[in-house]
C-alpha cells in the first residue's frame, strides 16, 4: 500500500501513526499472505462517517452482530484513542476459546503472545483505514467517500500461509457450527414474519448487517423525525471523540 498525502510539508506517516502500534494486534503482516478472491468491494448508500461511526461503535457488536460475530466477548471490549486514532480489543468469547482450532472458518494465527492474545483487534486510523485482525485474519478496510450520501469500502485479506488442503479441512470443521449459528437467526427472522431469503439482518453476515444499518441511517437523517438521541456513557463514546476530531481537522484544515 502506498500513501500519499496532497501537503508536501506534511509529518510523515510514522509521525501521524505515532503510539498506535501498542494497540495493535501482534499479527506479522509480511508473513501472512493475500488471496486475490478474498478482496471485497462495496458501495454503501450512505455518508462515509456514518461508515466509520458504525465501525468504531462498541454497543451494535451485541445487538446487531448477536450472531455473526458471537464467536467475541462484546462485554470486555477495550477502547479508545491514541491522538485521533480509535483502537479496539475484545478477547474470543470462552466457548469459542476453548474450540477455536475447530471453530475457526480459517487456520488460526500463531502470531499472538501473552501481551497480545487471541481476539480481535479492530482499530480505526484517523479519518477512515481500519484493520481487522483477529484470531484467522489480517484485513484492511478501507474506507472511500464517493459522495455526499455514498461510500465504496474495499477491503483485502491476509491469512496464515498453509495448503489448499488445511484451509479445505479447517473449514470443514467449522462448518457444523456456523451451519447451526446462520439458521438460528434465519428461524428467529421468520418467526418474526420475514420470509425473504435475502433479508440482511438474517444473513449471519456481519458486513451485510452494518451495510444495512448504515444506509437506513442515511435515509433517517431526511427524516423531518429525525434527532440525536442520548448516546451510551461508554460503548458509543468513541463516536462523539470521532466527532470531536472531524471538528479540530476540518478547523486545523480552514486555518
Ligand atoms: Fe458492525
Amino acid at each position: 500500500m502506498i500513501w500519499i498525502h496532497p501537503d508536501p510539508e506534511a509529518p510523515s506517516l510514522q509521525t501521524w501513526l505515532q503510539g498506535i502500534e501498542a494497540h495493535l494486534g501482534p499479527h506479522r503482516v509480511s508473513e501472512l499472505v493475500e488471496h486475490a478472491d478474498t478482496a471485497t468491494s462495496h458501495d454503501i448508500q450512505a455518508n462515509w462517517k456514518l461508515v466509520v461511526e458504525n465501525y468504531i461503535d462498541g454497543y451494535h457488536l451485541s445487538h446487531l452482530h448477536s450472531t455473526s460475530l458471537n464467536m467475541y466477548d462484546h462485554k470486555q471490549q477495550q477502547s479508545g484513542f491514541c491522538g485521533p486514532h480509535f483502537h479496539f480489543y475484545e478477547p474470543l468469547a470462552p466457548d469459542y476459546a476453548a474450540n477455536v482450532d475447530k471453530q475457526s472458518p480459517l487456520p488460526v494465527i500463531d502470531h499472538f503472545t501473552p501481551e497480545k492474545p487471541l481476539g480481535a483487534y479492530v482499530p480505526m486510523l484517523f479519518p477512515c483505514f481500519g484493520i481487522g485482525a483477529d484470531e484467522s485474519s489480517w484485513s484492511i478496510f478501507q474506507i472511500i467517500p464517493l459522495a455526499v450520501d455514498k461510500t465504496r469500502v474495499i477491503t483485502r485479506t491476509r491469512v496464515m500461509p498453509a495448503s489448499d488442503w488445511s484451509f479445505w479441512t479447517q473449514e470443514w470443521k467449522s462448518y457444523s457450527h456456523y451451519q447451526k449459528q446462520t439458521a438460528t437467526k434465519a428461524d428467529k427472522s421468520n418467526r418474526d414474519g420475514q420470509e425473504d431469503g435475502d433479508d440482511p439482518l438474517a444473513s449471519g453476515d456481519f458486513m451485510a448487517e452494518d451495510i444495512y444499518v448504515c444506509e437506513q441511517q442515511q435515509k433517517s437523517l431526511a427524516s423531518p423525525w429525525y434527532s440525536v438521541g442520548a448516546y451510551a456513557s461508554q460503548q458509543e463514546s468513541a463516536i462523539r471523540e470521532f466527532h470531536r476530531q472531524v471538528l479540530q481537522a476540518m478547523k486545523t484544515a480552514t486555518d
